[in-house]
Formats: structure tokens, sequence, C-alpha cells
């Protein structure tokens, strides 16, 4: 094989004309152009020590008080346009009540919704009583209270309904990813509360608790991480995306079942976008349509998630919803050394939909780190013709990876020298970021280090809408 393929080679370059020696020559060059003529790396790195998990005892973790009060409650979107939410929460000493009680602030009737309860087991830990809820029919643009628990340990909270879905529909989406429960976990949840461009909505680019680190994968830290997101997650929807450490596929311990603590624990409304599995699914938001995929589920040709992937692009109306956005945990442009290439097997088979639909921007995890890409595709290689260096694409989207939210396995801060072309910036520090949609042609994106004070950005760019101004970013000042 190998000599056949040194022959041809050879044969190439003295059967090669002039012109086509000249090309190669250029061909050359030009790549070595590409190679050493990246973006910027950010100047601050901080150290990527390690900072630990908040212990036990931690504030953030405390138990709200009550017989059998309700926990970790958490909301997400509970259908396909924003109309309904499922609500979910656990108690912890008997099933007690399933009922979600929600009234909106300009009327006085109060309603009900009816739940279900759950419990799992994991190795040797069992789960607290997990209630889902789903309460549907809300009106759009409307801010509702509710109540979960019964007696004396009552819990009330309120969220706002996302506006209508339509093209000209603002709306504020929060990024986070990787986020685990340190003291940089909190310090990223307090810069995203306190940033003053207000998320009305994350979208979460996986690997959620980091429980599987610990012996046993001990679930109870499942537990712990819902108690400390409570305060946002109870209030406005996380959009939910898998990644590794949600799969505690343990089979040295009897569990087997991948994604069984998180498939228990926090739901999504999969069916609704004809999906079979809630590890791939879609949603409309505003003027925002959301693509979410695994990177730990089967994903190539004729799988489940190819066929429904394949089928769902061209469901997307860029009339009624401008923005296509997609979600996923392993990115597939990253210049950091460590997860690398992790992405690739699913950017070959799926790159070229991406290009061919037009998606404005793509979030992962994964990398601990921050990193913007350019417009960029690469998919003219076809394994035979040599063609592998990305090239700028102005139907490509901008790649984000955003896996900085701070868990206990610490930064990433080593990355590939000198900076490729396709990465415009990159930095190794916690952060959030913002994706402000200000109408169907524009958006401001921003990325926000928990290093600084809460307006500042560290990164930002203004997005153009790749279907109603399609104009290249880049040759605007940014
Ligand atoms: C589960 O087993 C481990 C040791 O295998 C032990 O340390 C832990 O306390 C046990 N947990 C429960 C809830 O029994
Ligand atoms: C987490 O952050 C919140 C908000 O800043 C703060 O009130 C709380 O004390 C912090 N907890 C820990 C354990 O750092
Ligand atoms: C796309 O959405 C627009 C606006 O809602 C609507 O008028 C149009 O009929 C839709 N197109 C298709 C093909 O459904
Ligand atoms: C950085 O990553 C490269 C490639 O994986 C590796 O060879 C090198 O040893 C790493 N450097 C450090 C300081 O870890
Ligand atoms: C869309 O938003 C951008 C940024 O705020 C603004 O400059 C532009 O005028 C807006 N377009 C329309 C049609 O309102
Ligand atoms: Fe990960």
């Amino acid at each position: 094989m190998v000599a056949v393929k040194v022959t041809s080679t050879n044969s190439l370059f003295s059967s090669a004309s002039p012109c086509v020696v000249f090309f190669i020559v250029i061909a050359f060059v030009l790549s070595s152009a590409v190679l050493c003529d990246g973006g910027k790396t950010g100047v601050y790195a901080r150290k990527p020590e390690k900072t630990g998990d908040m212990p036990l005892h931690s504030d953030v973790f405390r138990v709200p008080s009550g017989y059998n009060a309700p926990q970790q409650v958490h909301i997400t979107q509970g259908d396909h346009v924003g109309k309904a939410v499922i609500v979910s929460w656990v108690t912890q000493d008997e099933p007690g009540s399933n009922t979600v009680v929600y009234w909106s602030e300009n009327s006085n009737g109060k309603r009900k919704a009816e739940g279900k309860v759950k419990t799992y087991k994991f190795h040797n830990y069992t789960s607290g009583y997990i209630h889902h809820c789903i309460i549907r029919n809300l009106e759009y643009n409307t801010k509702y209270y509710y109540m979960v628990g019964d007696g004396d340990s009552i819990r009330k909270f309120r969220f706002t309904t996302p506006p209508r879905v339509g093209p000209d529909a603002p709306y504020t989406f929060g990024i986070i990813g990787d986020l685990g429960q340190t003291f940089d976990s909190n310090s990223t949840v307090a810069h995203y509360e306190q940033n003053p461009k207000k998320g009305q909505t994350v979208l979460y680019v996986g690997d959620l608790s980091y429980a599987d680190n610990y012996p046993n994968h001990d679930n109870v830290r499942w537990d712990t991480w819902g108690r400390f997101i409570e305060r946002s997650v109870a209030y406005q929807p996380w959009i939910w995306t898998v990644g590794n450490h949600e799969l505690d596929f343990a089979p040295e311990i009897g569990e087997t079942t991948p994604f069984k603590p998180y498939s228990n624990r926090y739901p999504v409304p999969y069916v609704e976008s004809k999906s079979t599995s809630p590890f791939w699914y879609s949603i409309k938001r505003a003027s925002a349509y959301i693509i979410v995929l695994s990177s730990y589920s089967a994903y190539g040709k004729f799988t489940p998630q190819y066929q429904w992937l394949q089928q769902e692009f061209p469901k997307v109306n860029r009339t009624e919803t401008p923005w296509l956005i997609v979600l996923m945990h392993a990115p597939w442009y990253n210049s950091f050394n460590y997860p690398f290439m992790e992405g690739e097997t699913m950017r070959v088979i799926y790159e070229p939909w991406f290009v061919k639909y037009k998606v404005d921007v793509v979030f992962s995890g994964h990398v601990h780190a921050y990193e913007r890409s350019e417009r960029v595709s690469n998919v003219a290689y076809n394994v035979v013709n040599g063609i592998c260096t990305p090239v700028k694409d102005q139907s490509a989207p901008v790649y984000i990876t955003i896996g900085d939210g701070g868990n206990m396995d610490g930064l990433v801060s080593n990355m590939s020298e000198p900076q490729p072309t396709y990465s415009a910036y990159r930095e190794s520090s916690y952060g959030h970021a913002i994706f402000d949609i200000k109408n169907r042609t524009h958006a401001h994106y921003s990325w926000h280090r928990n290093h600084d004070g809460n307006p500042v950005e560290a990164d930002s760019m203004w997005f153009f809408n790749r279907i109603w101004h399609r104009v290249d970013e880049s040759s605007v000042s940014q």
C-alpha cells in the first residue's frame, strides 16, 4: 500500500507540468500564511489551578427549611414554541404533592397542573422523589408565579414566558457550559445573574454536575448541583445539552444505562420536535430556532440522530425564526490541545448541512477555555484531494467554545501555536456569554470573564444574520 502511494506521488511530481508545480508552491505558501496569521489570544490568562468543589456545608447547597420542602427546583421550555414550561423539583422525605399552582401577573385566577413523581437507583444511591410537571397554554410575554410543595413547606417562584415566535422578537440568551460546583462555578453563576444585559434563558452546552468524578459517581453531587443552580434555573429556563459527564456509564458498579441520572432529572420537550430521544431536539424561542445535538449518541449516517437532523434543517423557516443556533457539547473548531479533535467525526458528517442551511452560530463546551472562530468551513476535503485547511466561508457559522463555567477539572491553557487563522479569539479564563438578539438582522454577542467587573466585555462581536443581512462581520470594525 505504502509503496504504491509513494510511487504515485513520485509520478505526479515527475510528470507535473511547470504550471502544476507553480500551483503546488503557491498552495504551500498560502497554507503556511493561513497557519501563521491567527487571531487574538487573550493576554489575561488565569493560572489553570484547580479550586476544588464547594464543600457540602456551603450556603449554596443548603436544603430549604420545612418538612419535605421542594428542593432543586428547575424549569425548562416545555413545548416547541415557548407556551409551555416543565417544572421539576425533588422532595426528600415522602412523595408529597405533584401539583404546580400557577397564575399570571395580570390575573388572580389560580390554575393547577398535575405532574408525576419517580425515583431512581444508582449503585447504592437512591434518589429523592423527583417531580416533573408540564404547564401548558401559557400566554406569551407574560410573567407567571408558581408554587410547589404542601402545607408549611410551599415554595413560590416566578418566570416570564418568551415573546410570540416571530422574526423581530428581541431576546437575550445567556450561554454557560461545563459548570460543575466549585467556587469558580459559583462565580460564573453570580456574574451571569449580575450581568446588566439580563439574560432571559440559558443555553447550557453540557457537563452539569460532574458527580461522576466522585467515587461510585456519588449522585449526592447531582442533588447538591440542583440546589446550587436553583437560584437561576427556578426563575428562567435553562435549555439542556448532554455532555460526557452526563453519561454516567459505570459497568464496574453495575450501571450500564447511559445518561441515567441526567435523564431522570432533566426532562426536555423532545417529542414536540419529532425526536425519538431527549438527547437531540429543537425548540423555537422568540426569533431563534435552537437545535440541540448529542456528541455522545450515535450520529453517523442512518442513525436516529442523523435522520432526525436531516429532516430538521429543512423545517427551519428563517422568515419566522431568522436566527439558527446549534448547541452541542464537543466543539468542531478548537485550538486548545486538550481535548483535541473529539468533535472531528461529527464535523465531517454534519458540517455540509451547517453550511448549506446557514447556521448563524454554534455553541459548544467540553474544552475548559474560551474560543471564538471566524466564519470558516472545512467541507472540501474528501480524503483523497488533500484540501484540508478550513477556509473563510460566509455561509458558515461562527463556532464558540465556552466550556469555561468553572468545574473541578480546572482550565486548559495548552494551545496549538501559532494560533490557527480560523481562531478569532481564545483565552484560558472562566466566564459566561450573552447572545442578545436585537432584530432579524443584528445580534450582539459578548463574553464576560469572571475576573472582570460585571459589565466588562472581554470579547464581543456584532452578529449579522446569515439570511437577512449576509455581510462579513469582520469587514466592519468590532
Ligand atoms: C455506597 O458505597 C460506598 C462504598 O462503596 C460508601 O462509601 C457509601 O457510604 C455508600 N453510600 C450509601 C448511600 O450507602
Ligand atoms: C456563591 O455566590 C453567592 C452570590 O455571590 C454568594 O452569596 C455565596 O456566598 C457564594 N457561596 C460560596 C460557597 O462561595
Ligand atoms: C414561514 O413563516 C412565515 C412567517 O410566519 C409564513 O408566512 C410562511 O408561510 C412560512 N413558510 C412556510 C414554507 O411555512
Ligand atoms: C501541550 O500539548 C502538546 C500536544 O498535545 C504536548 O505535546 C505538550 O507536552 C503539552 N505541553 C504541556 C506544557 O502540557
Ligand atoms: C436592528 O438592530 C440594529 C442594532 O441595534 C440597528 O442598528 C438596526 O437599525 C435595527 N434594524 C431595524 C430594521 O430596526
Ligand atoms: Fe465535557
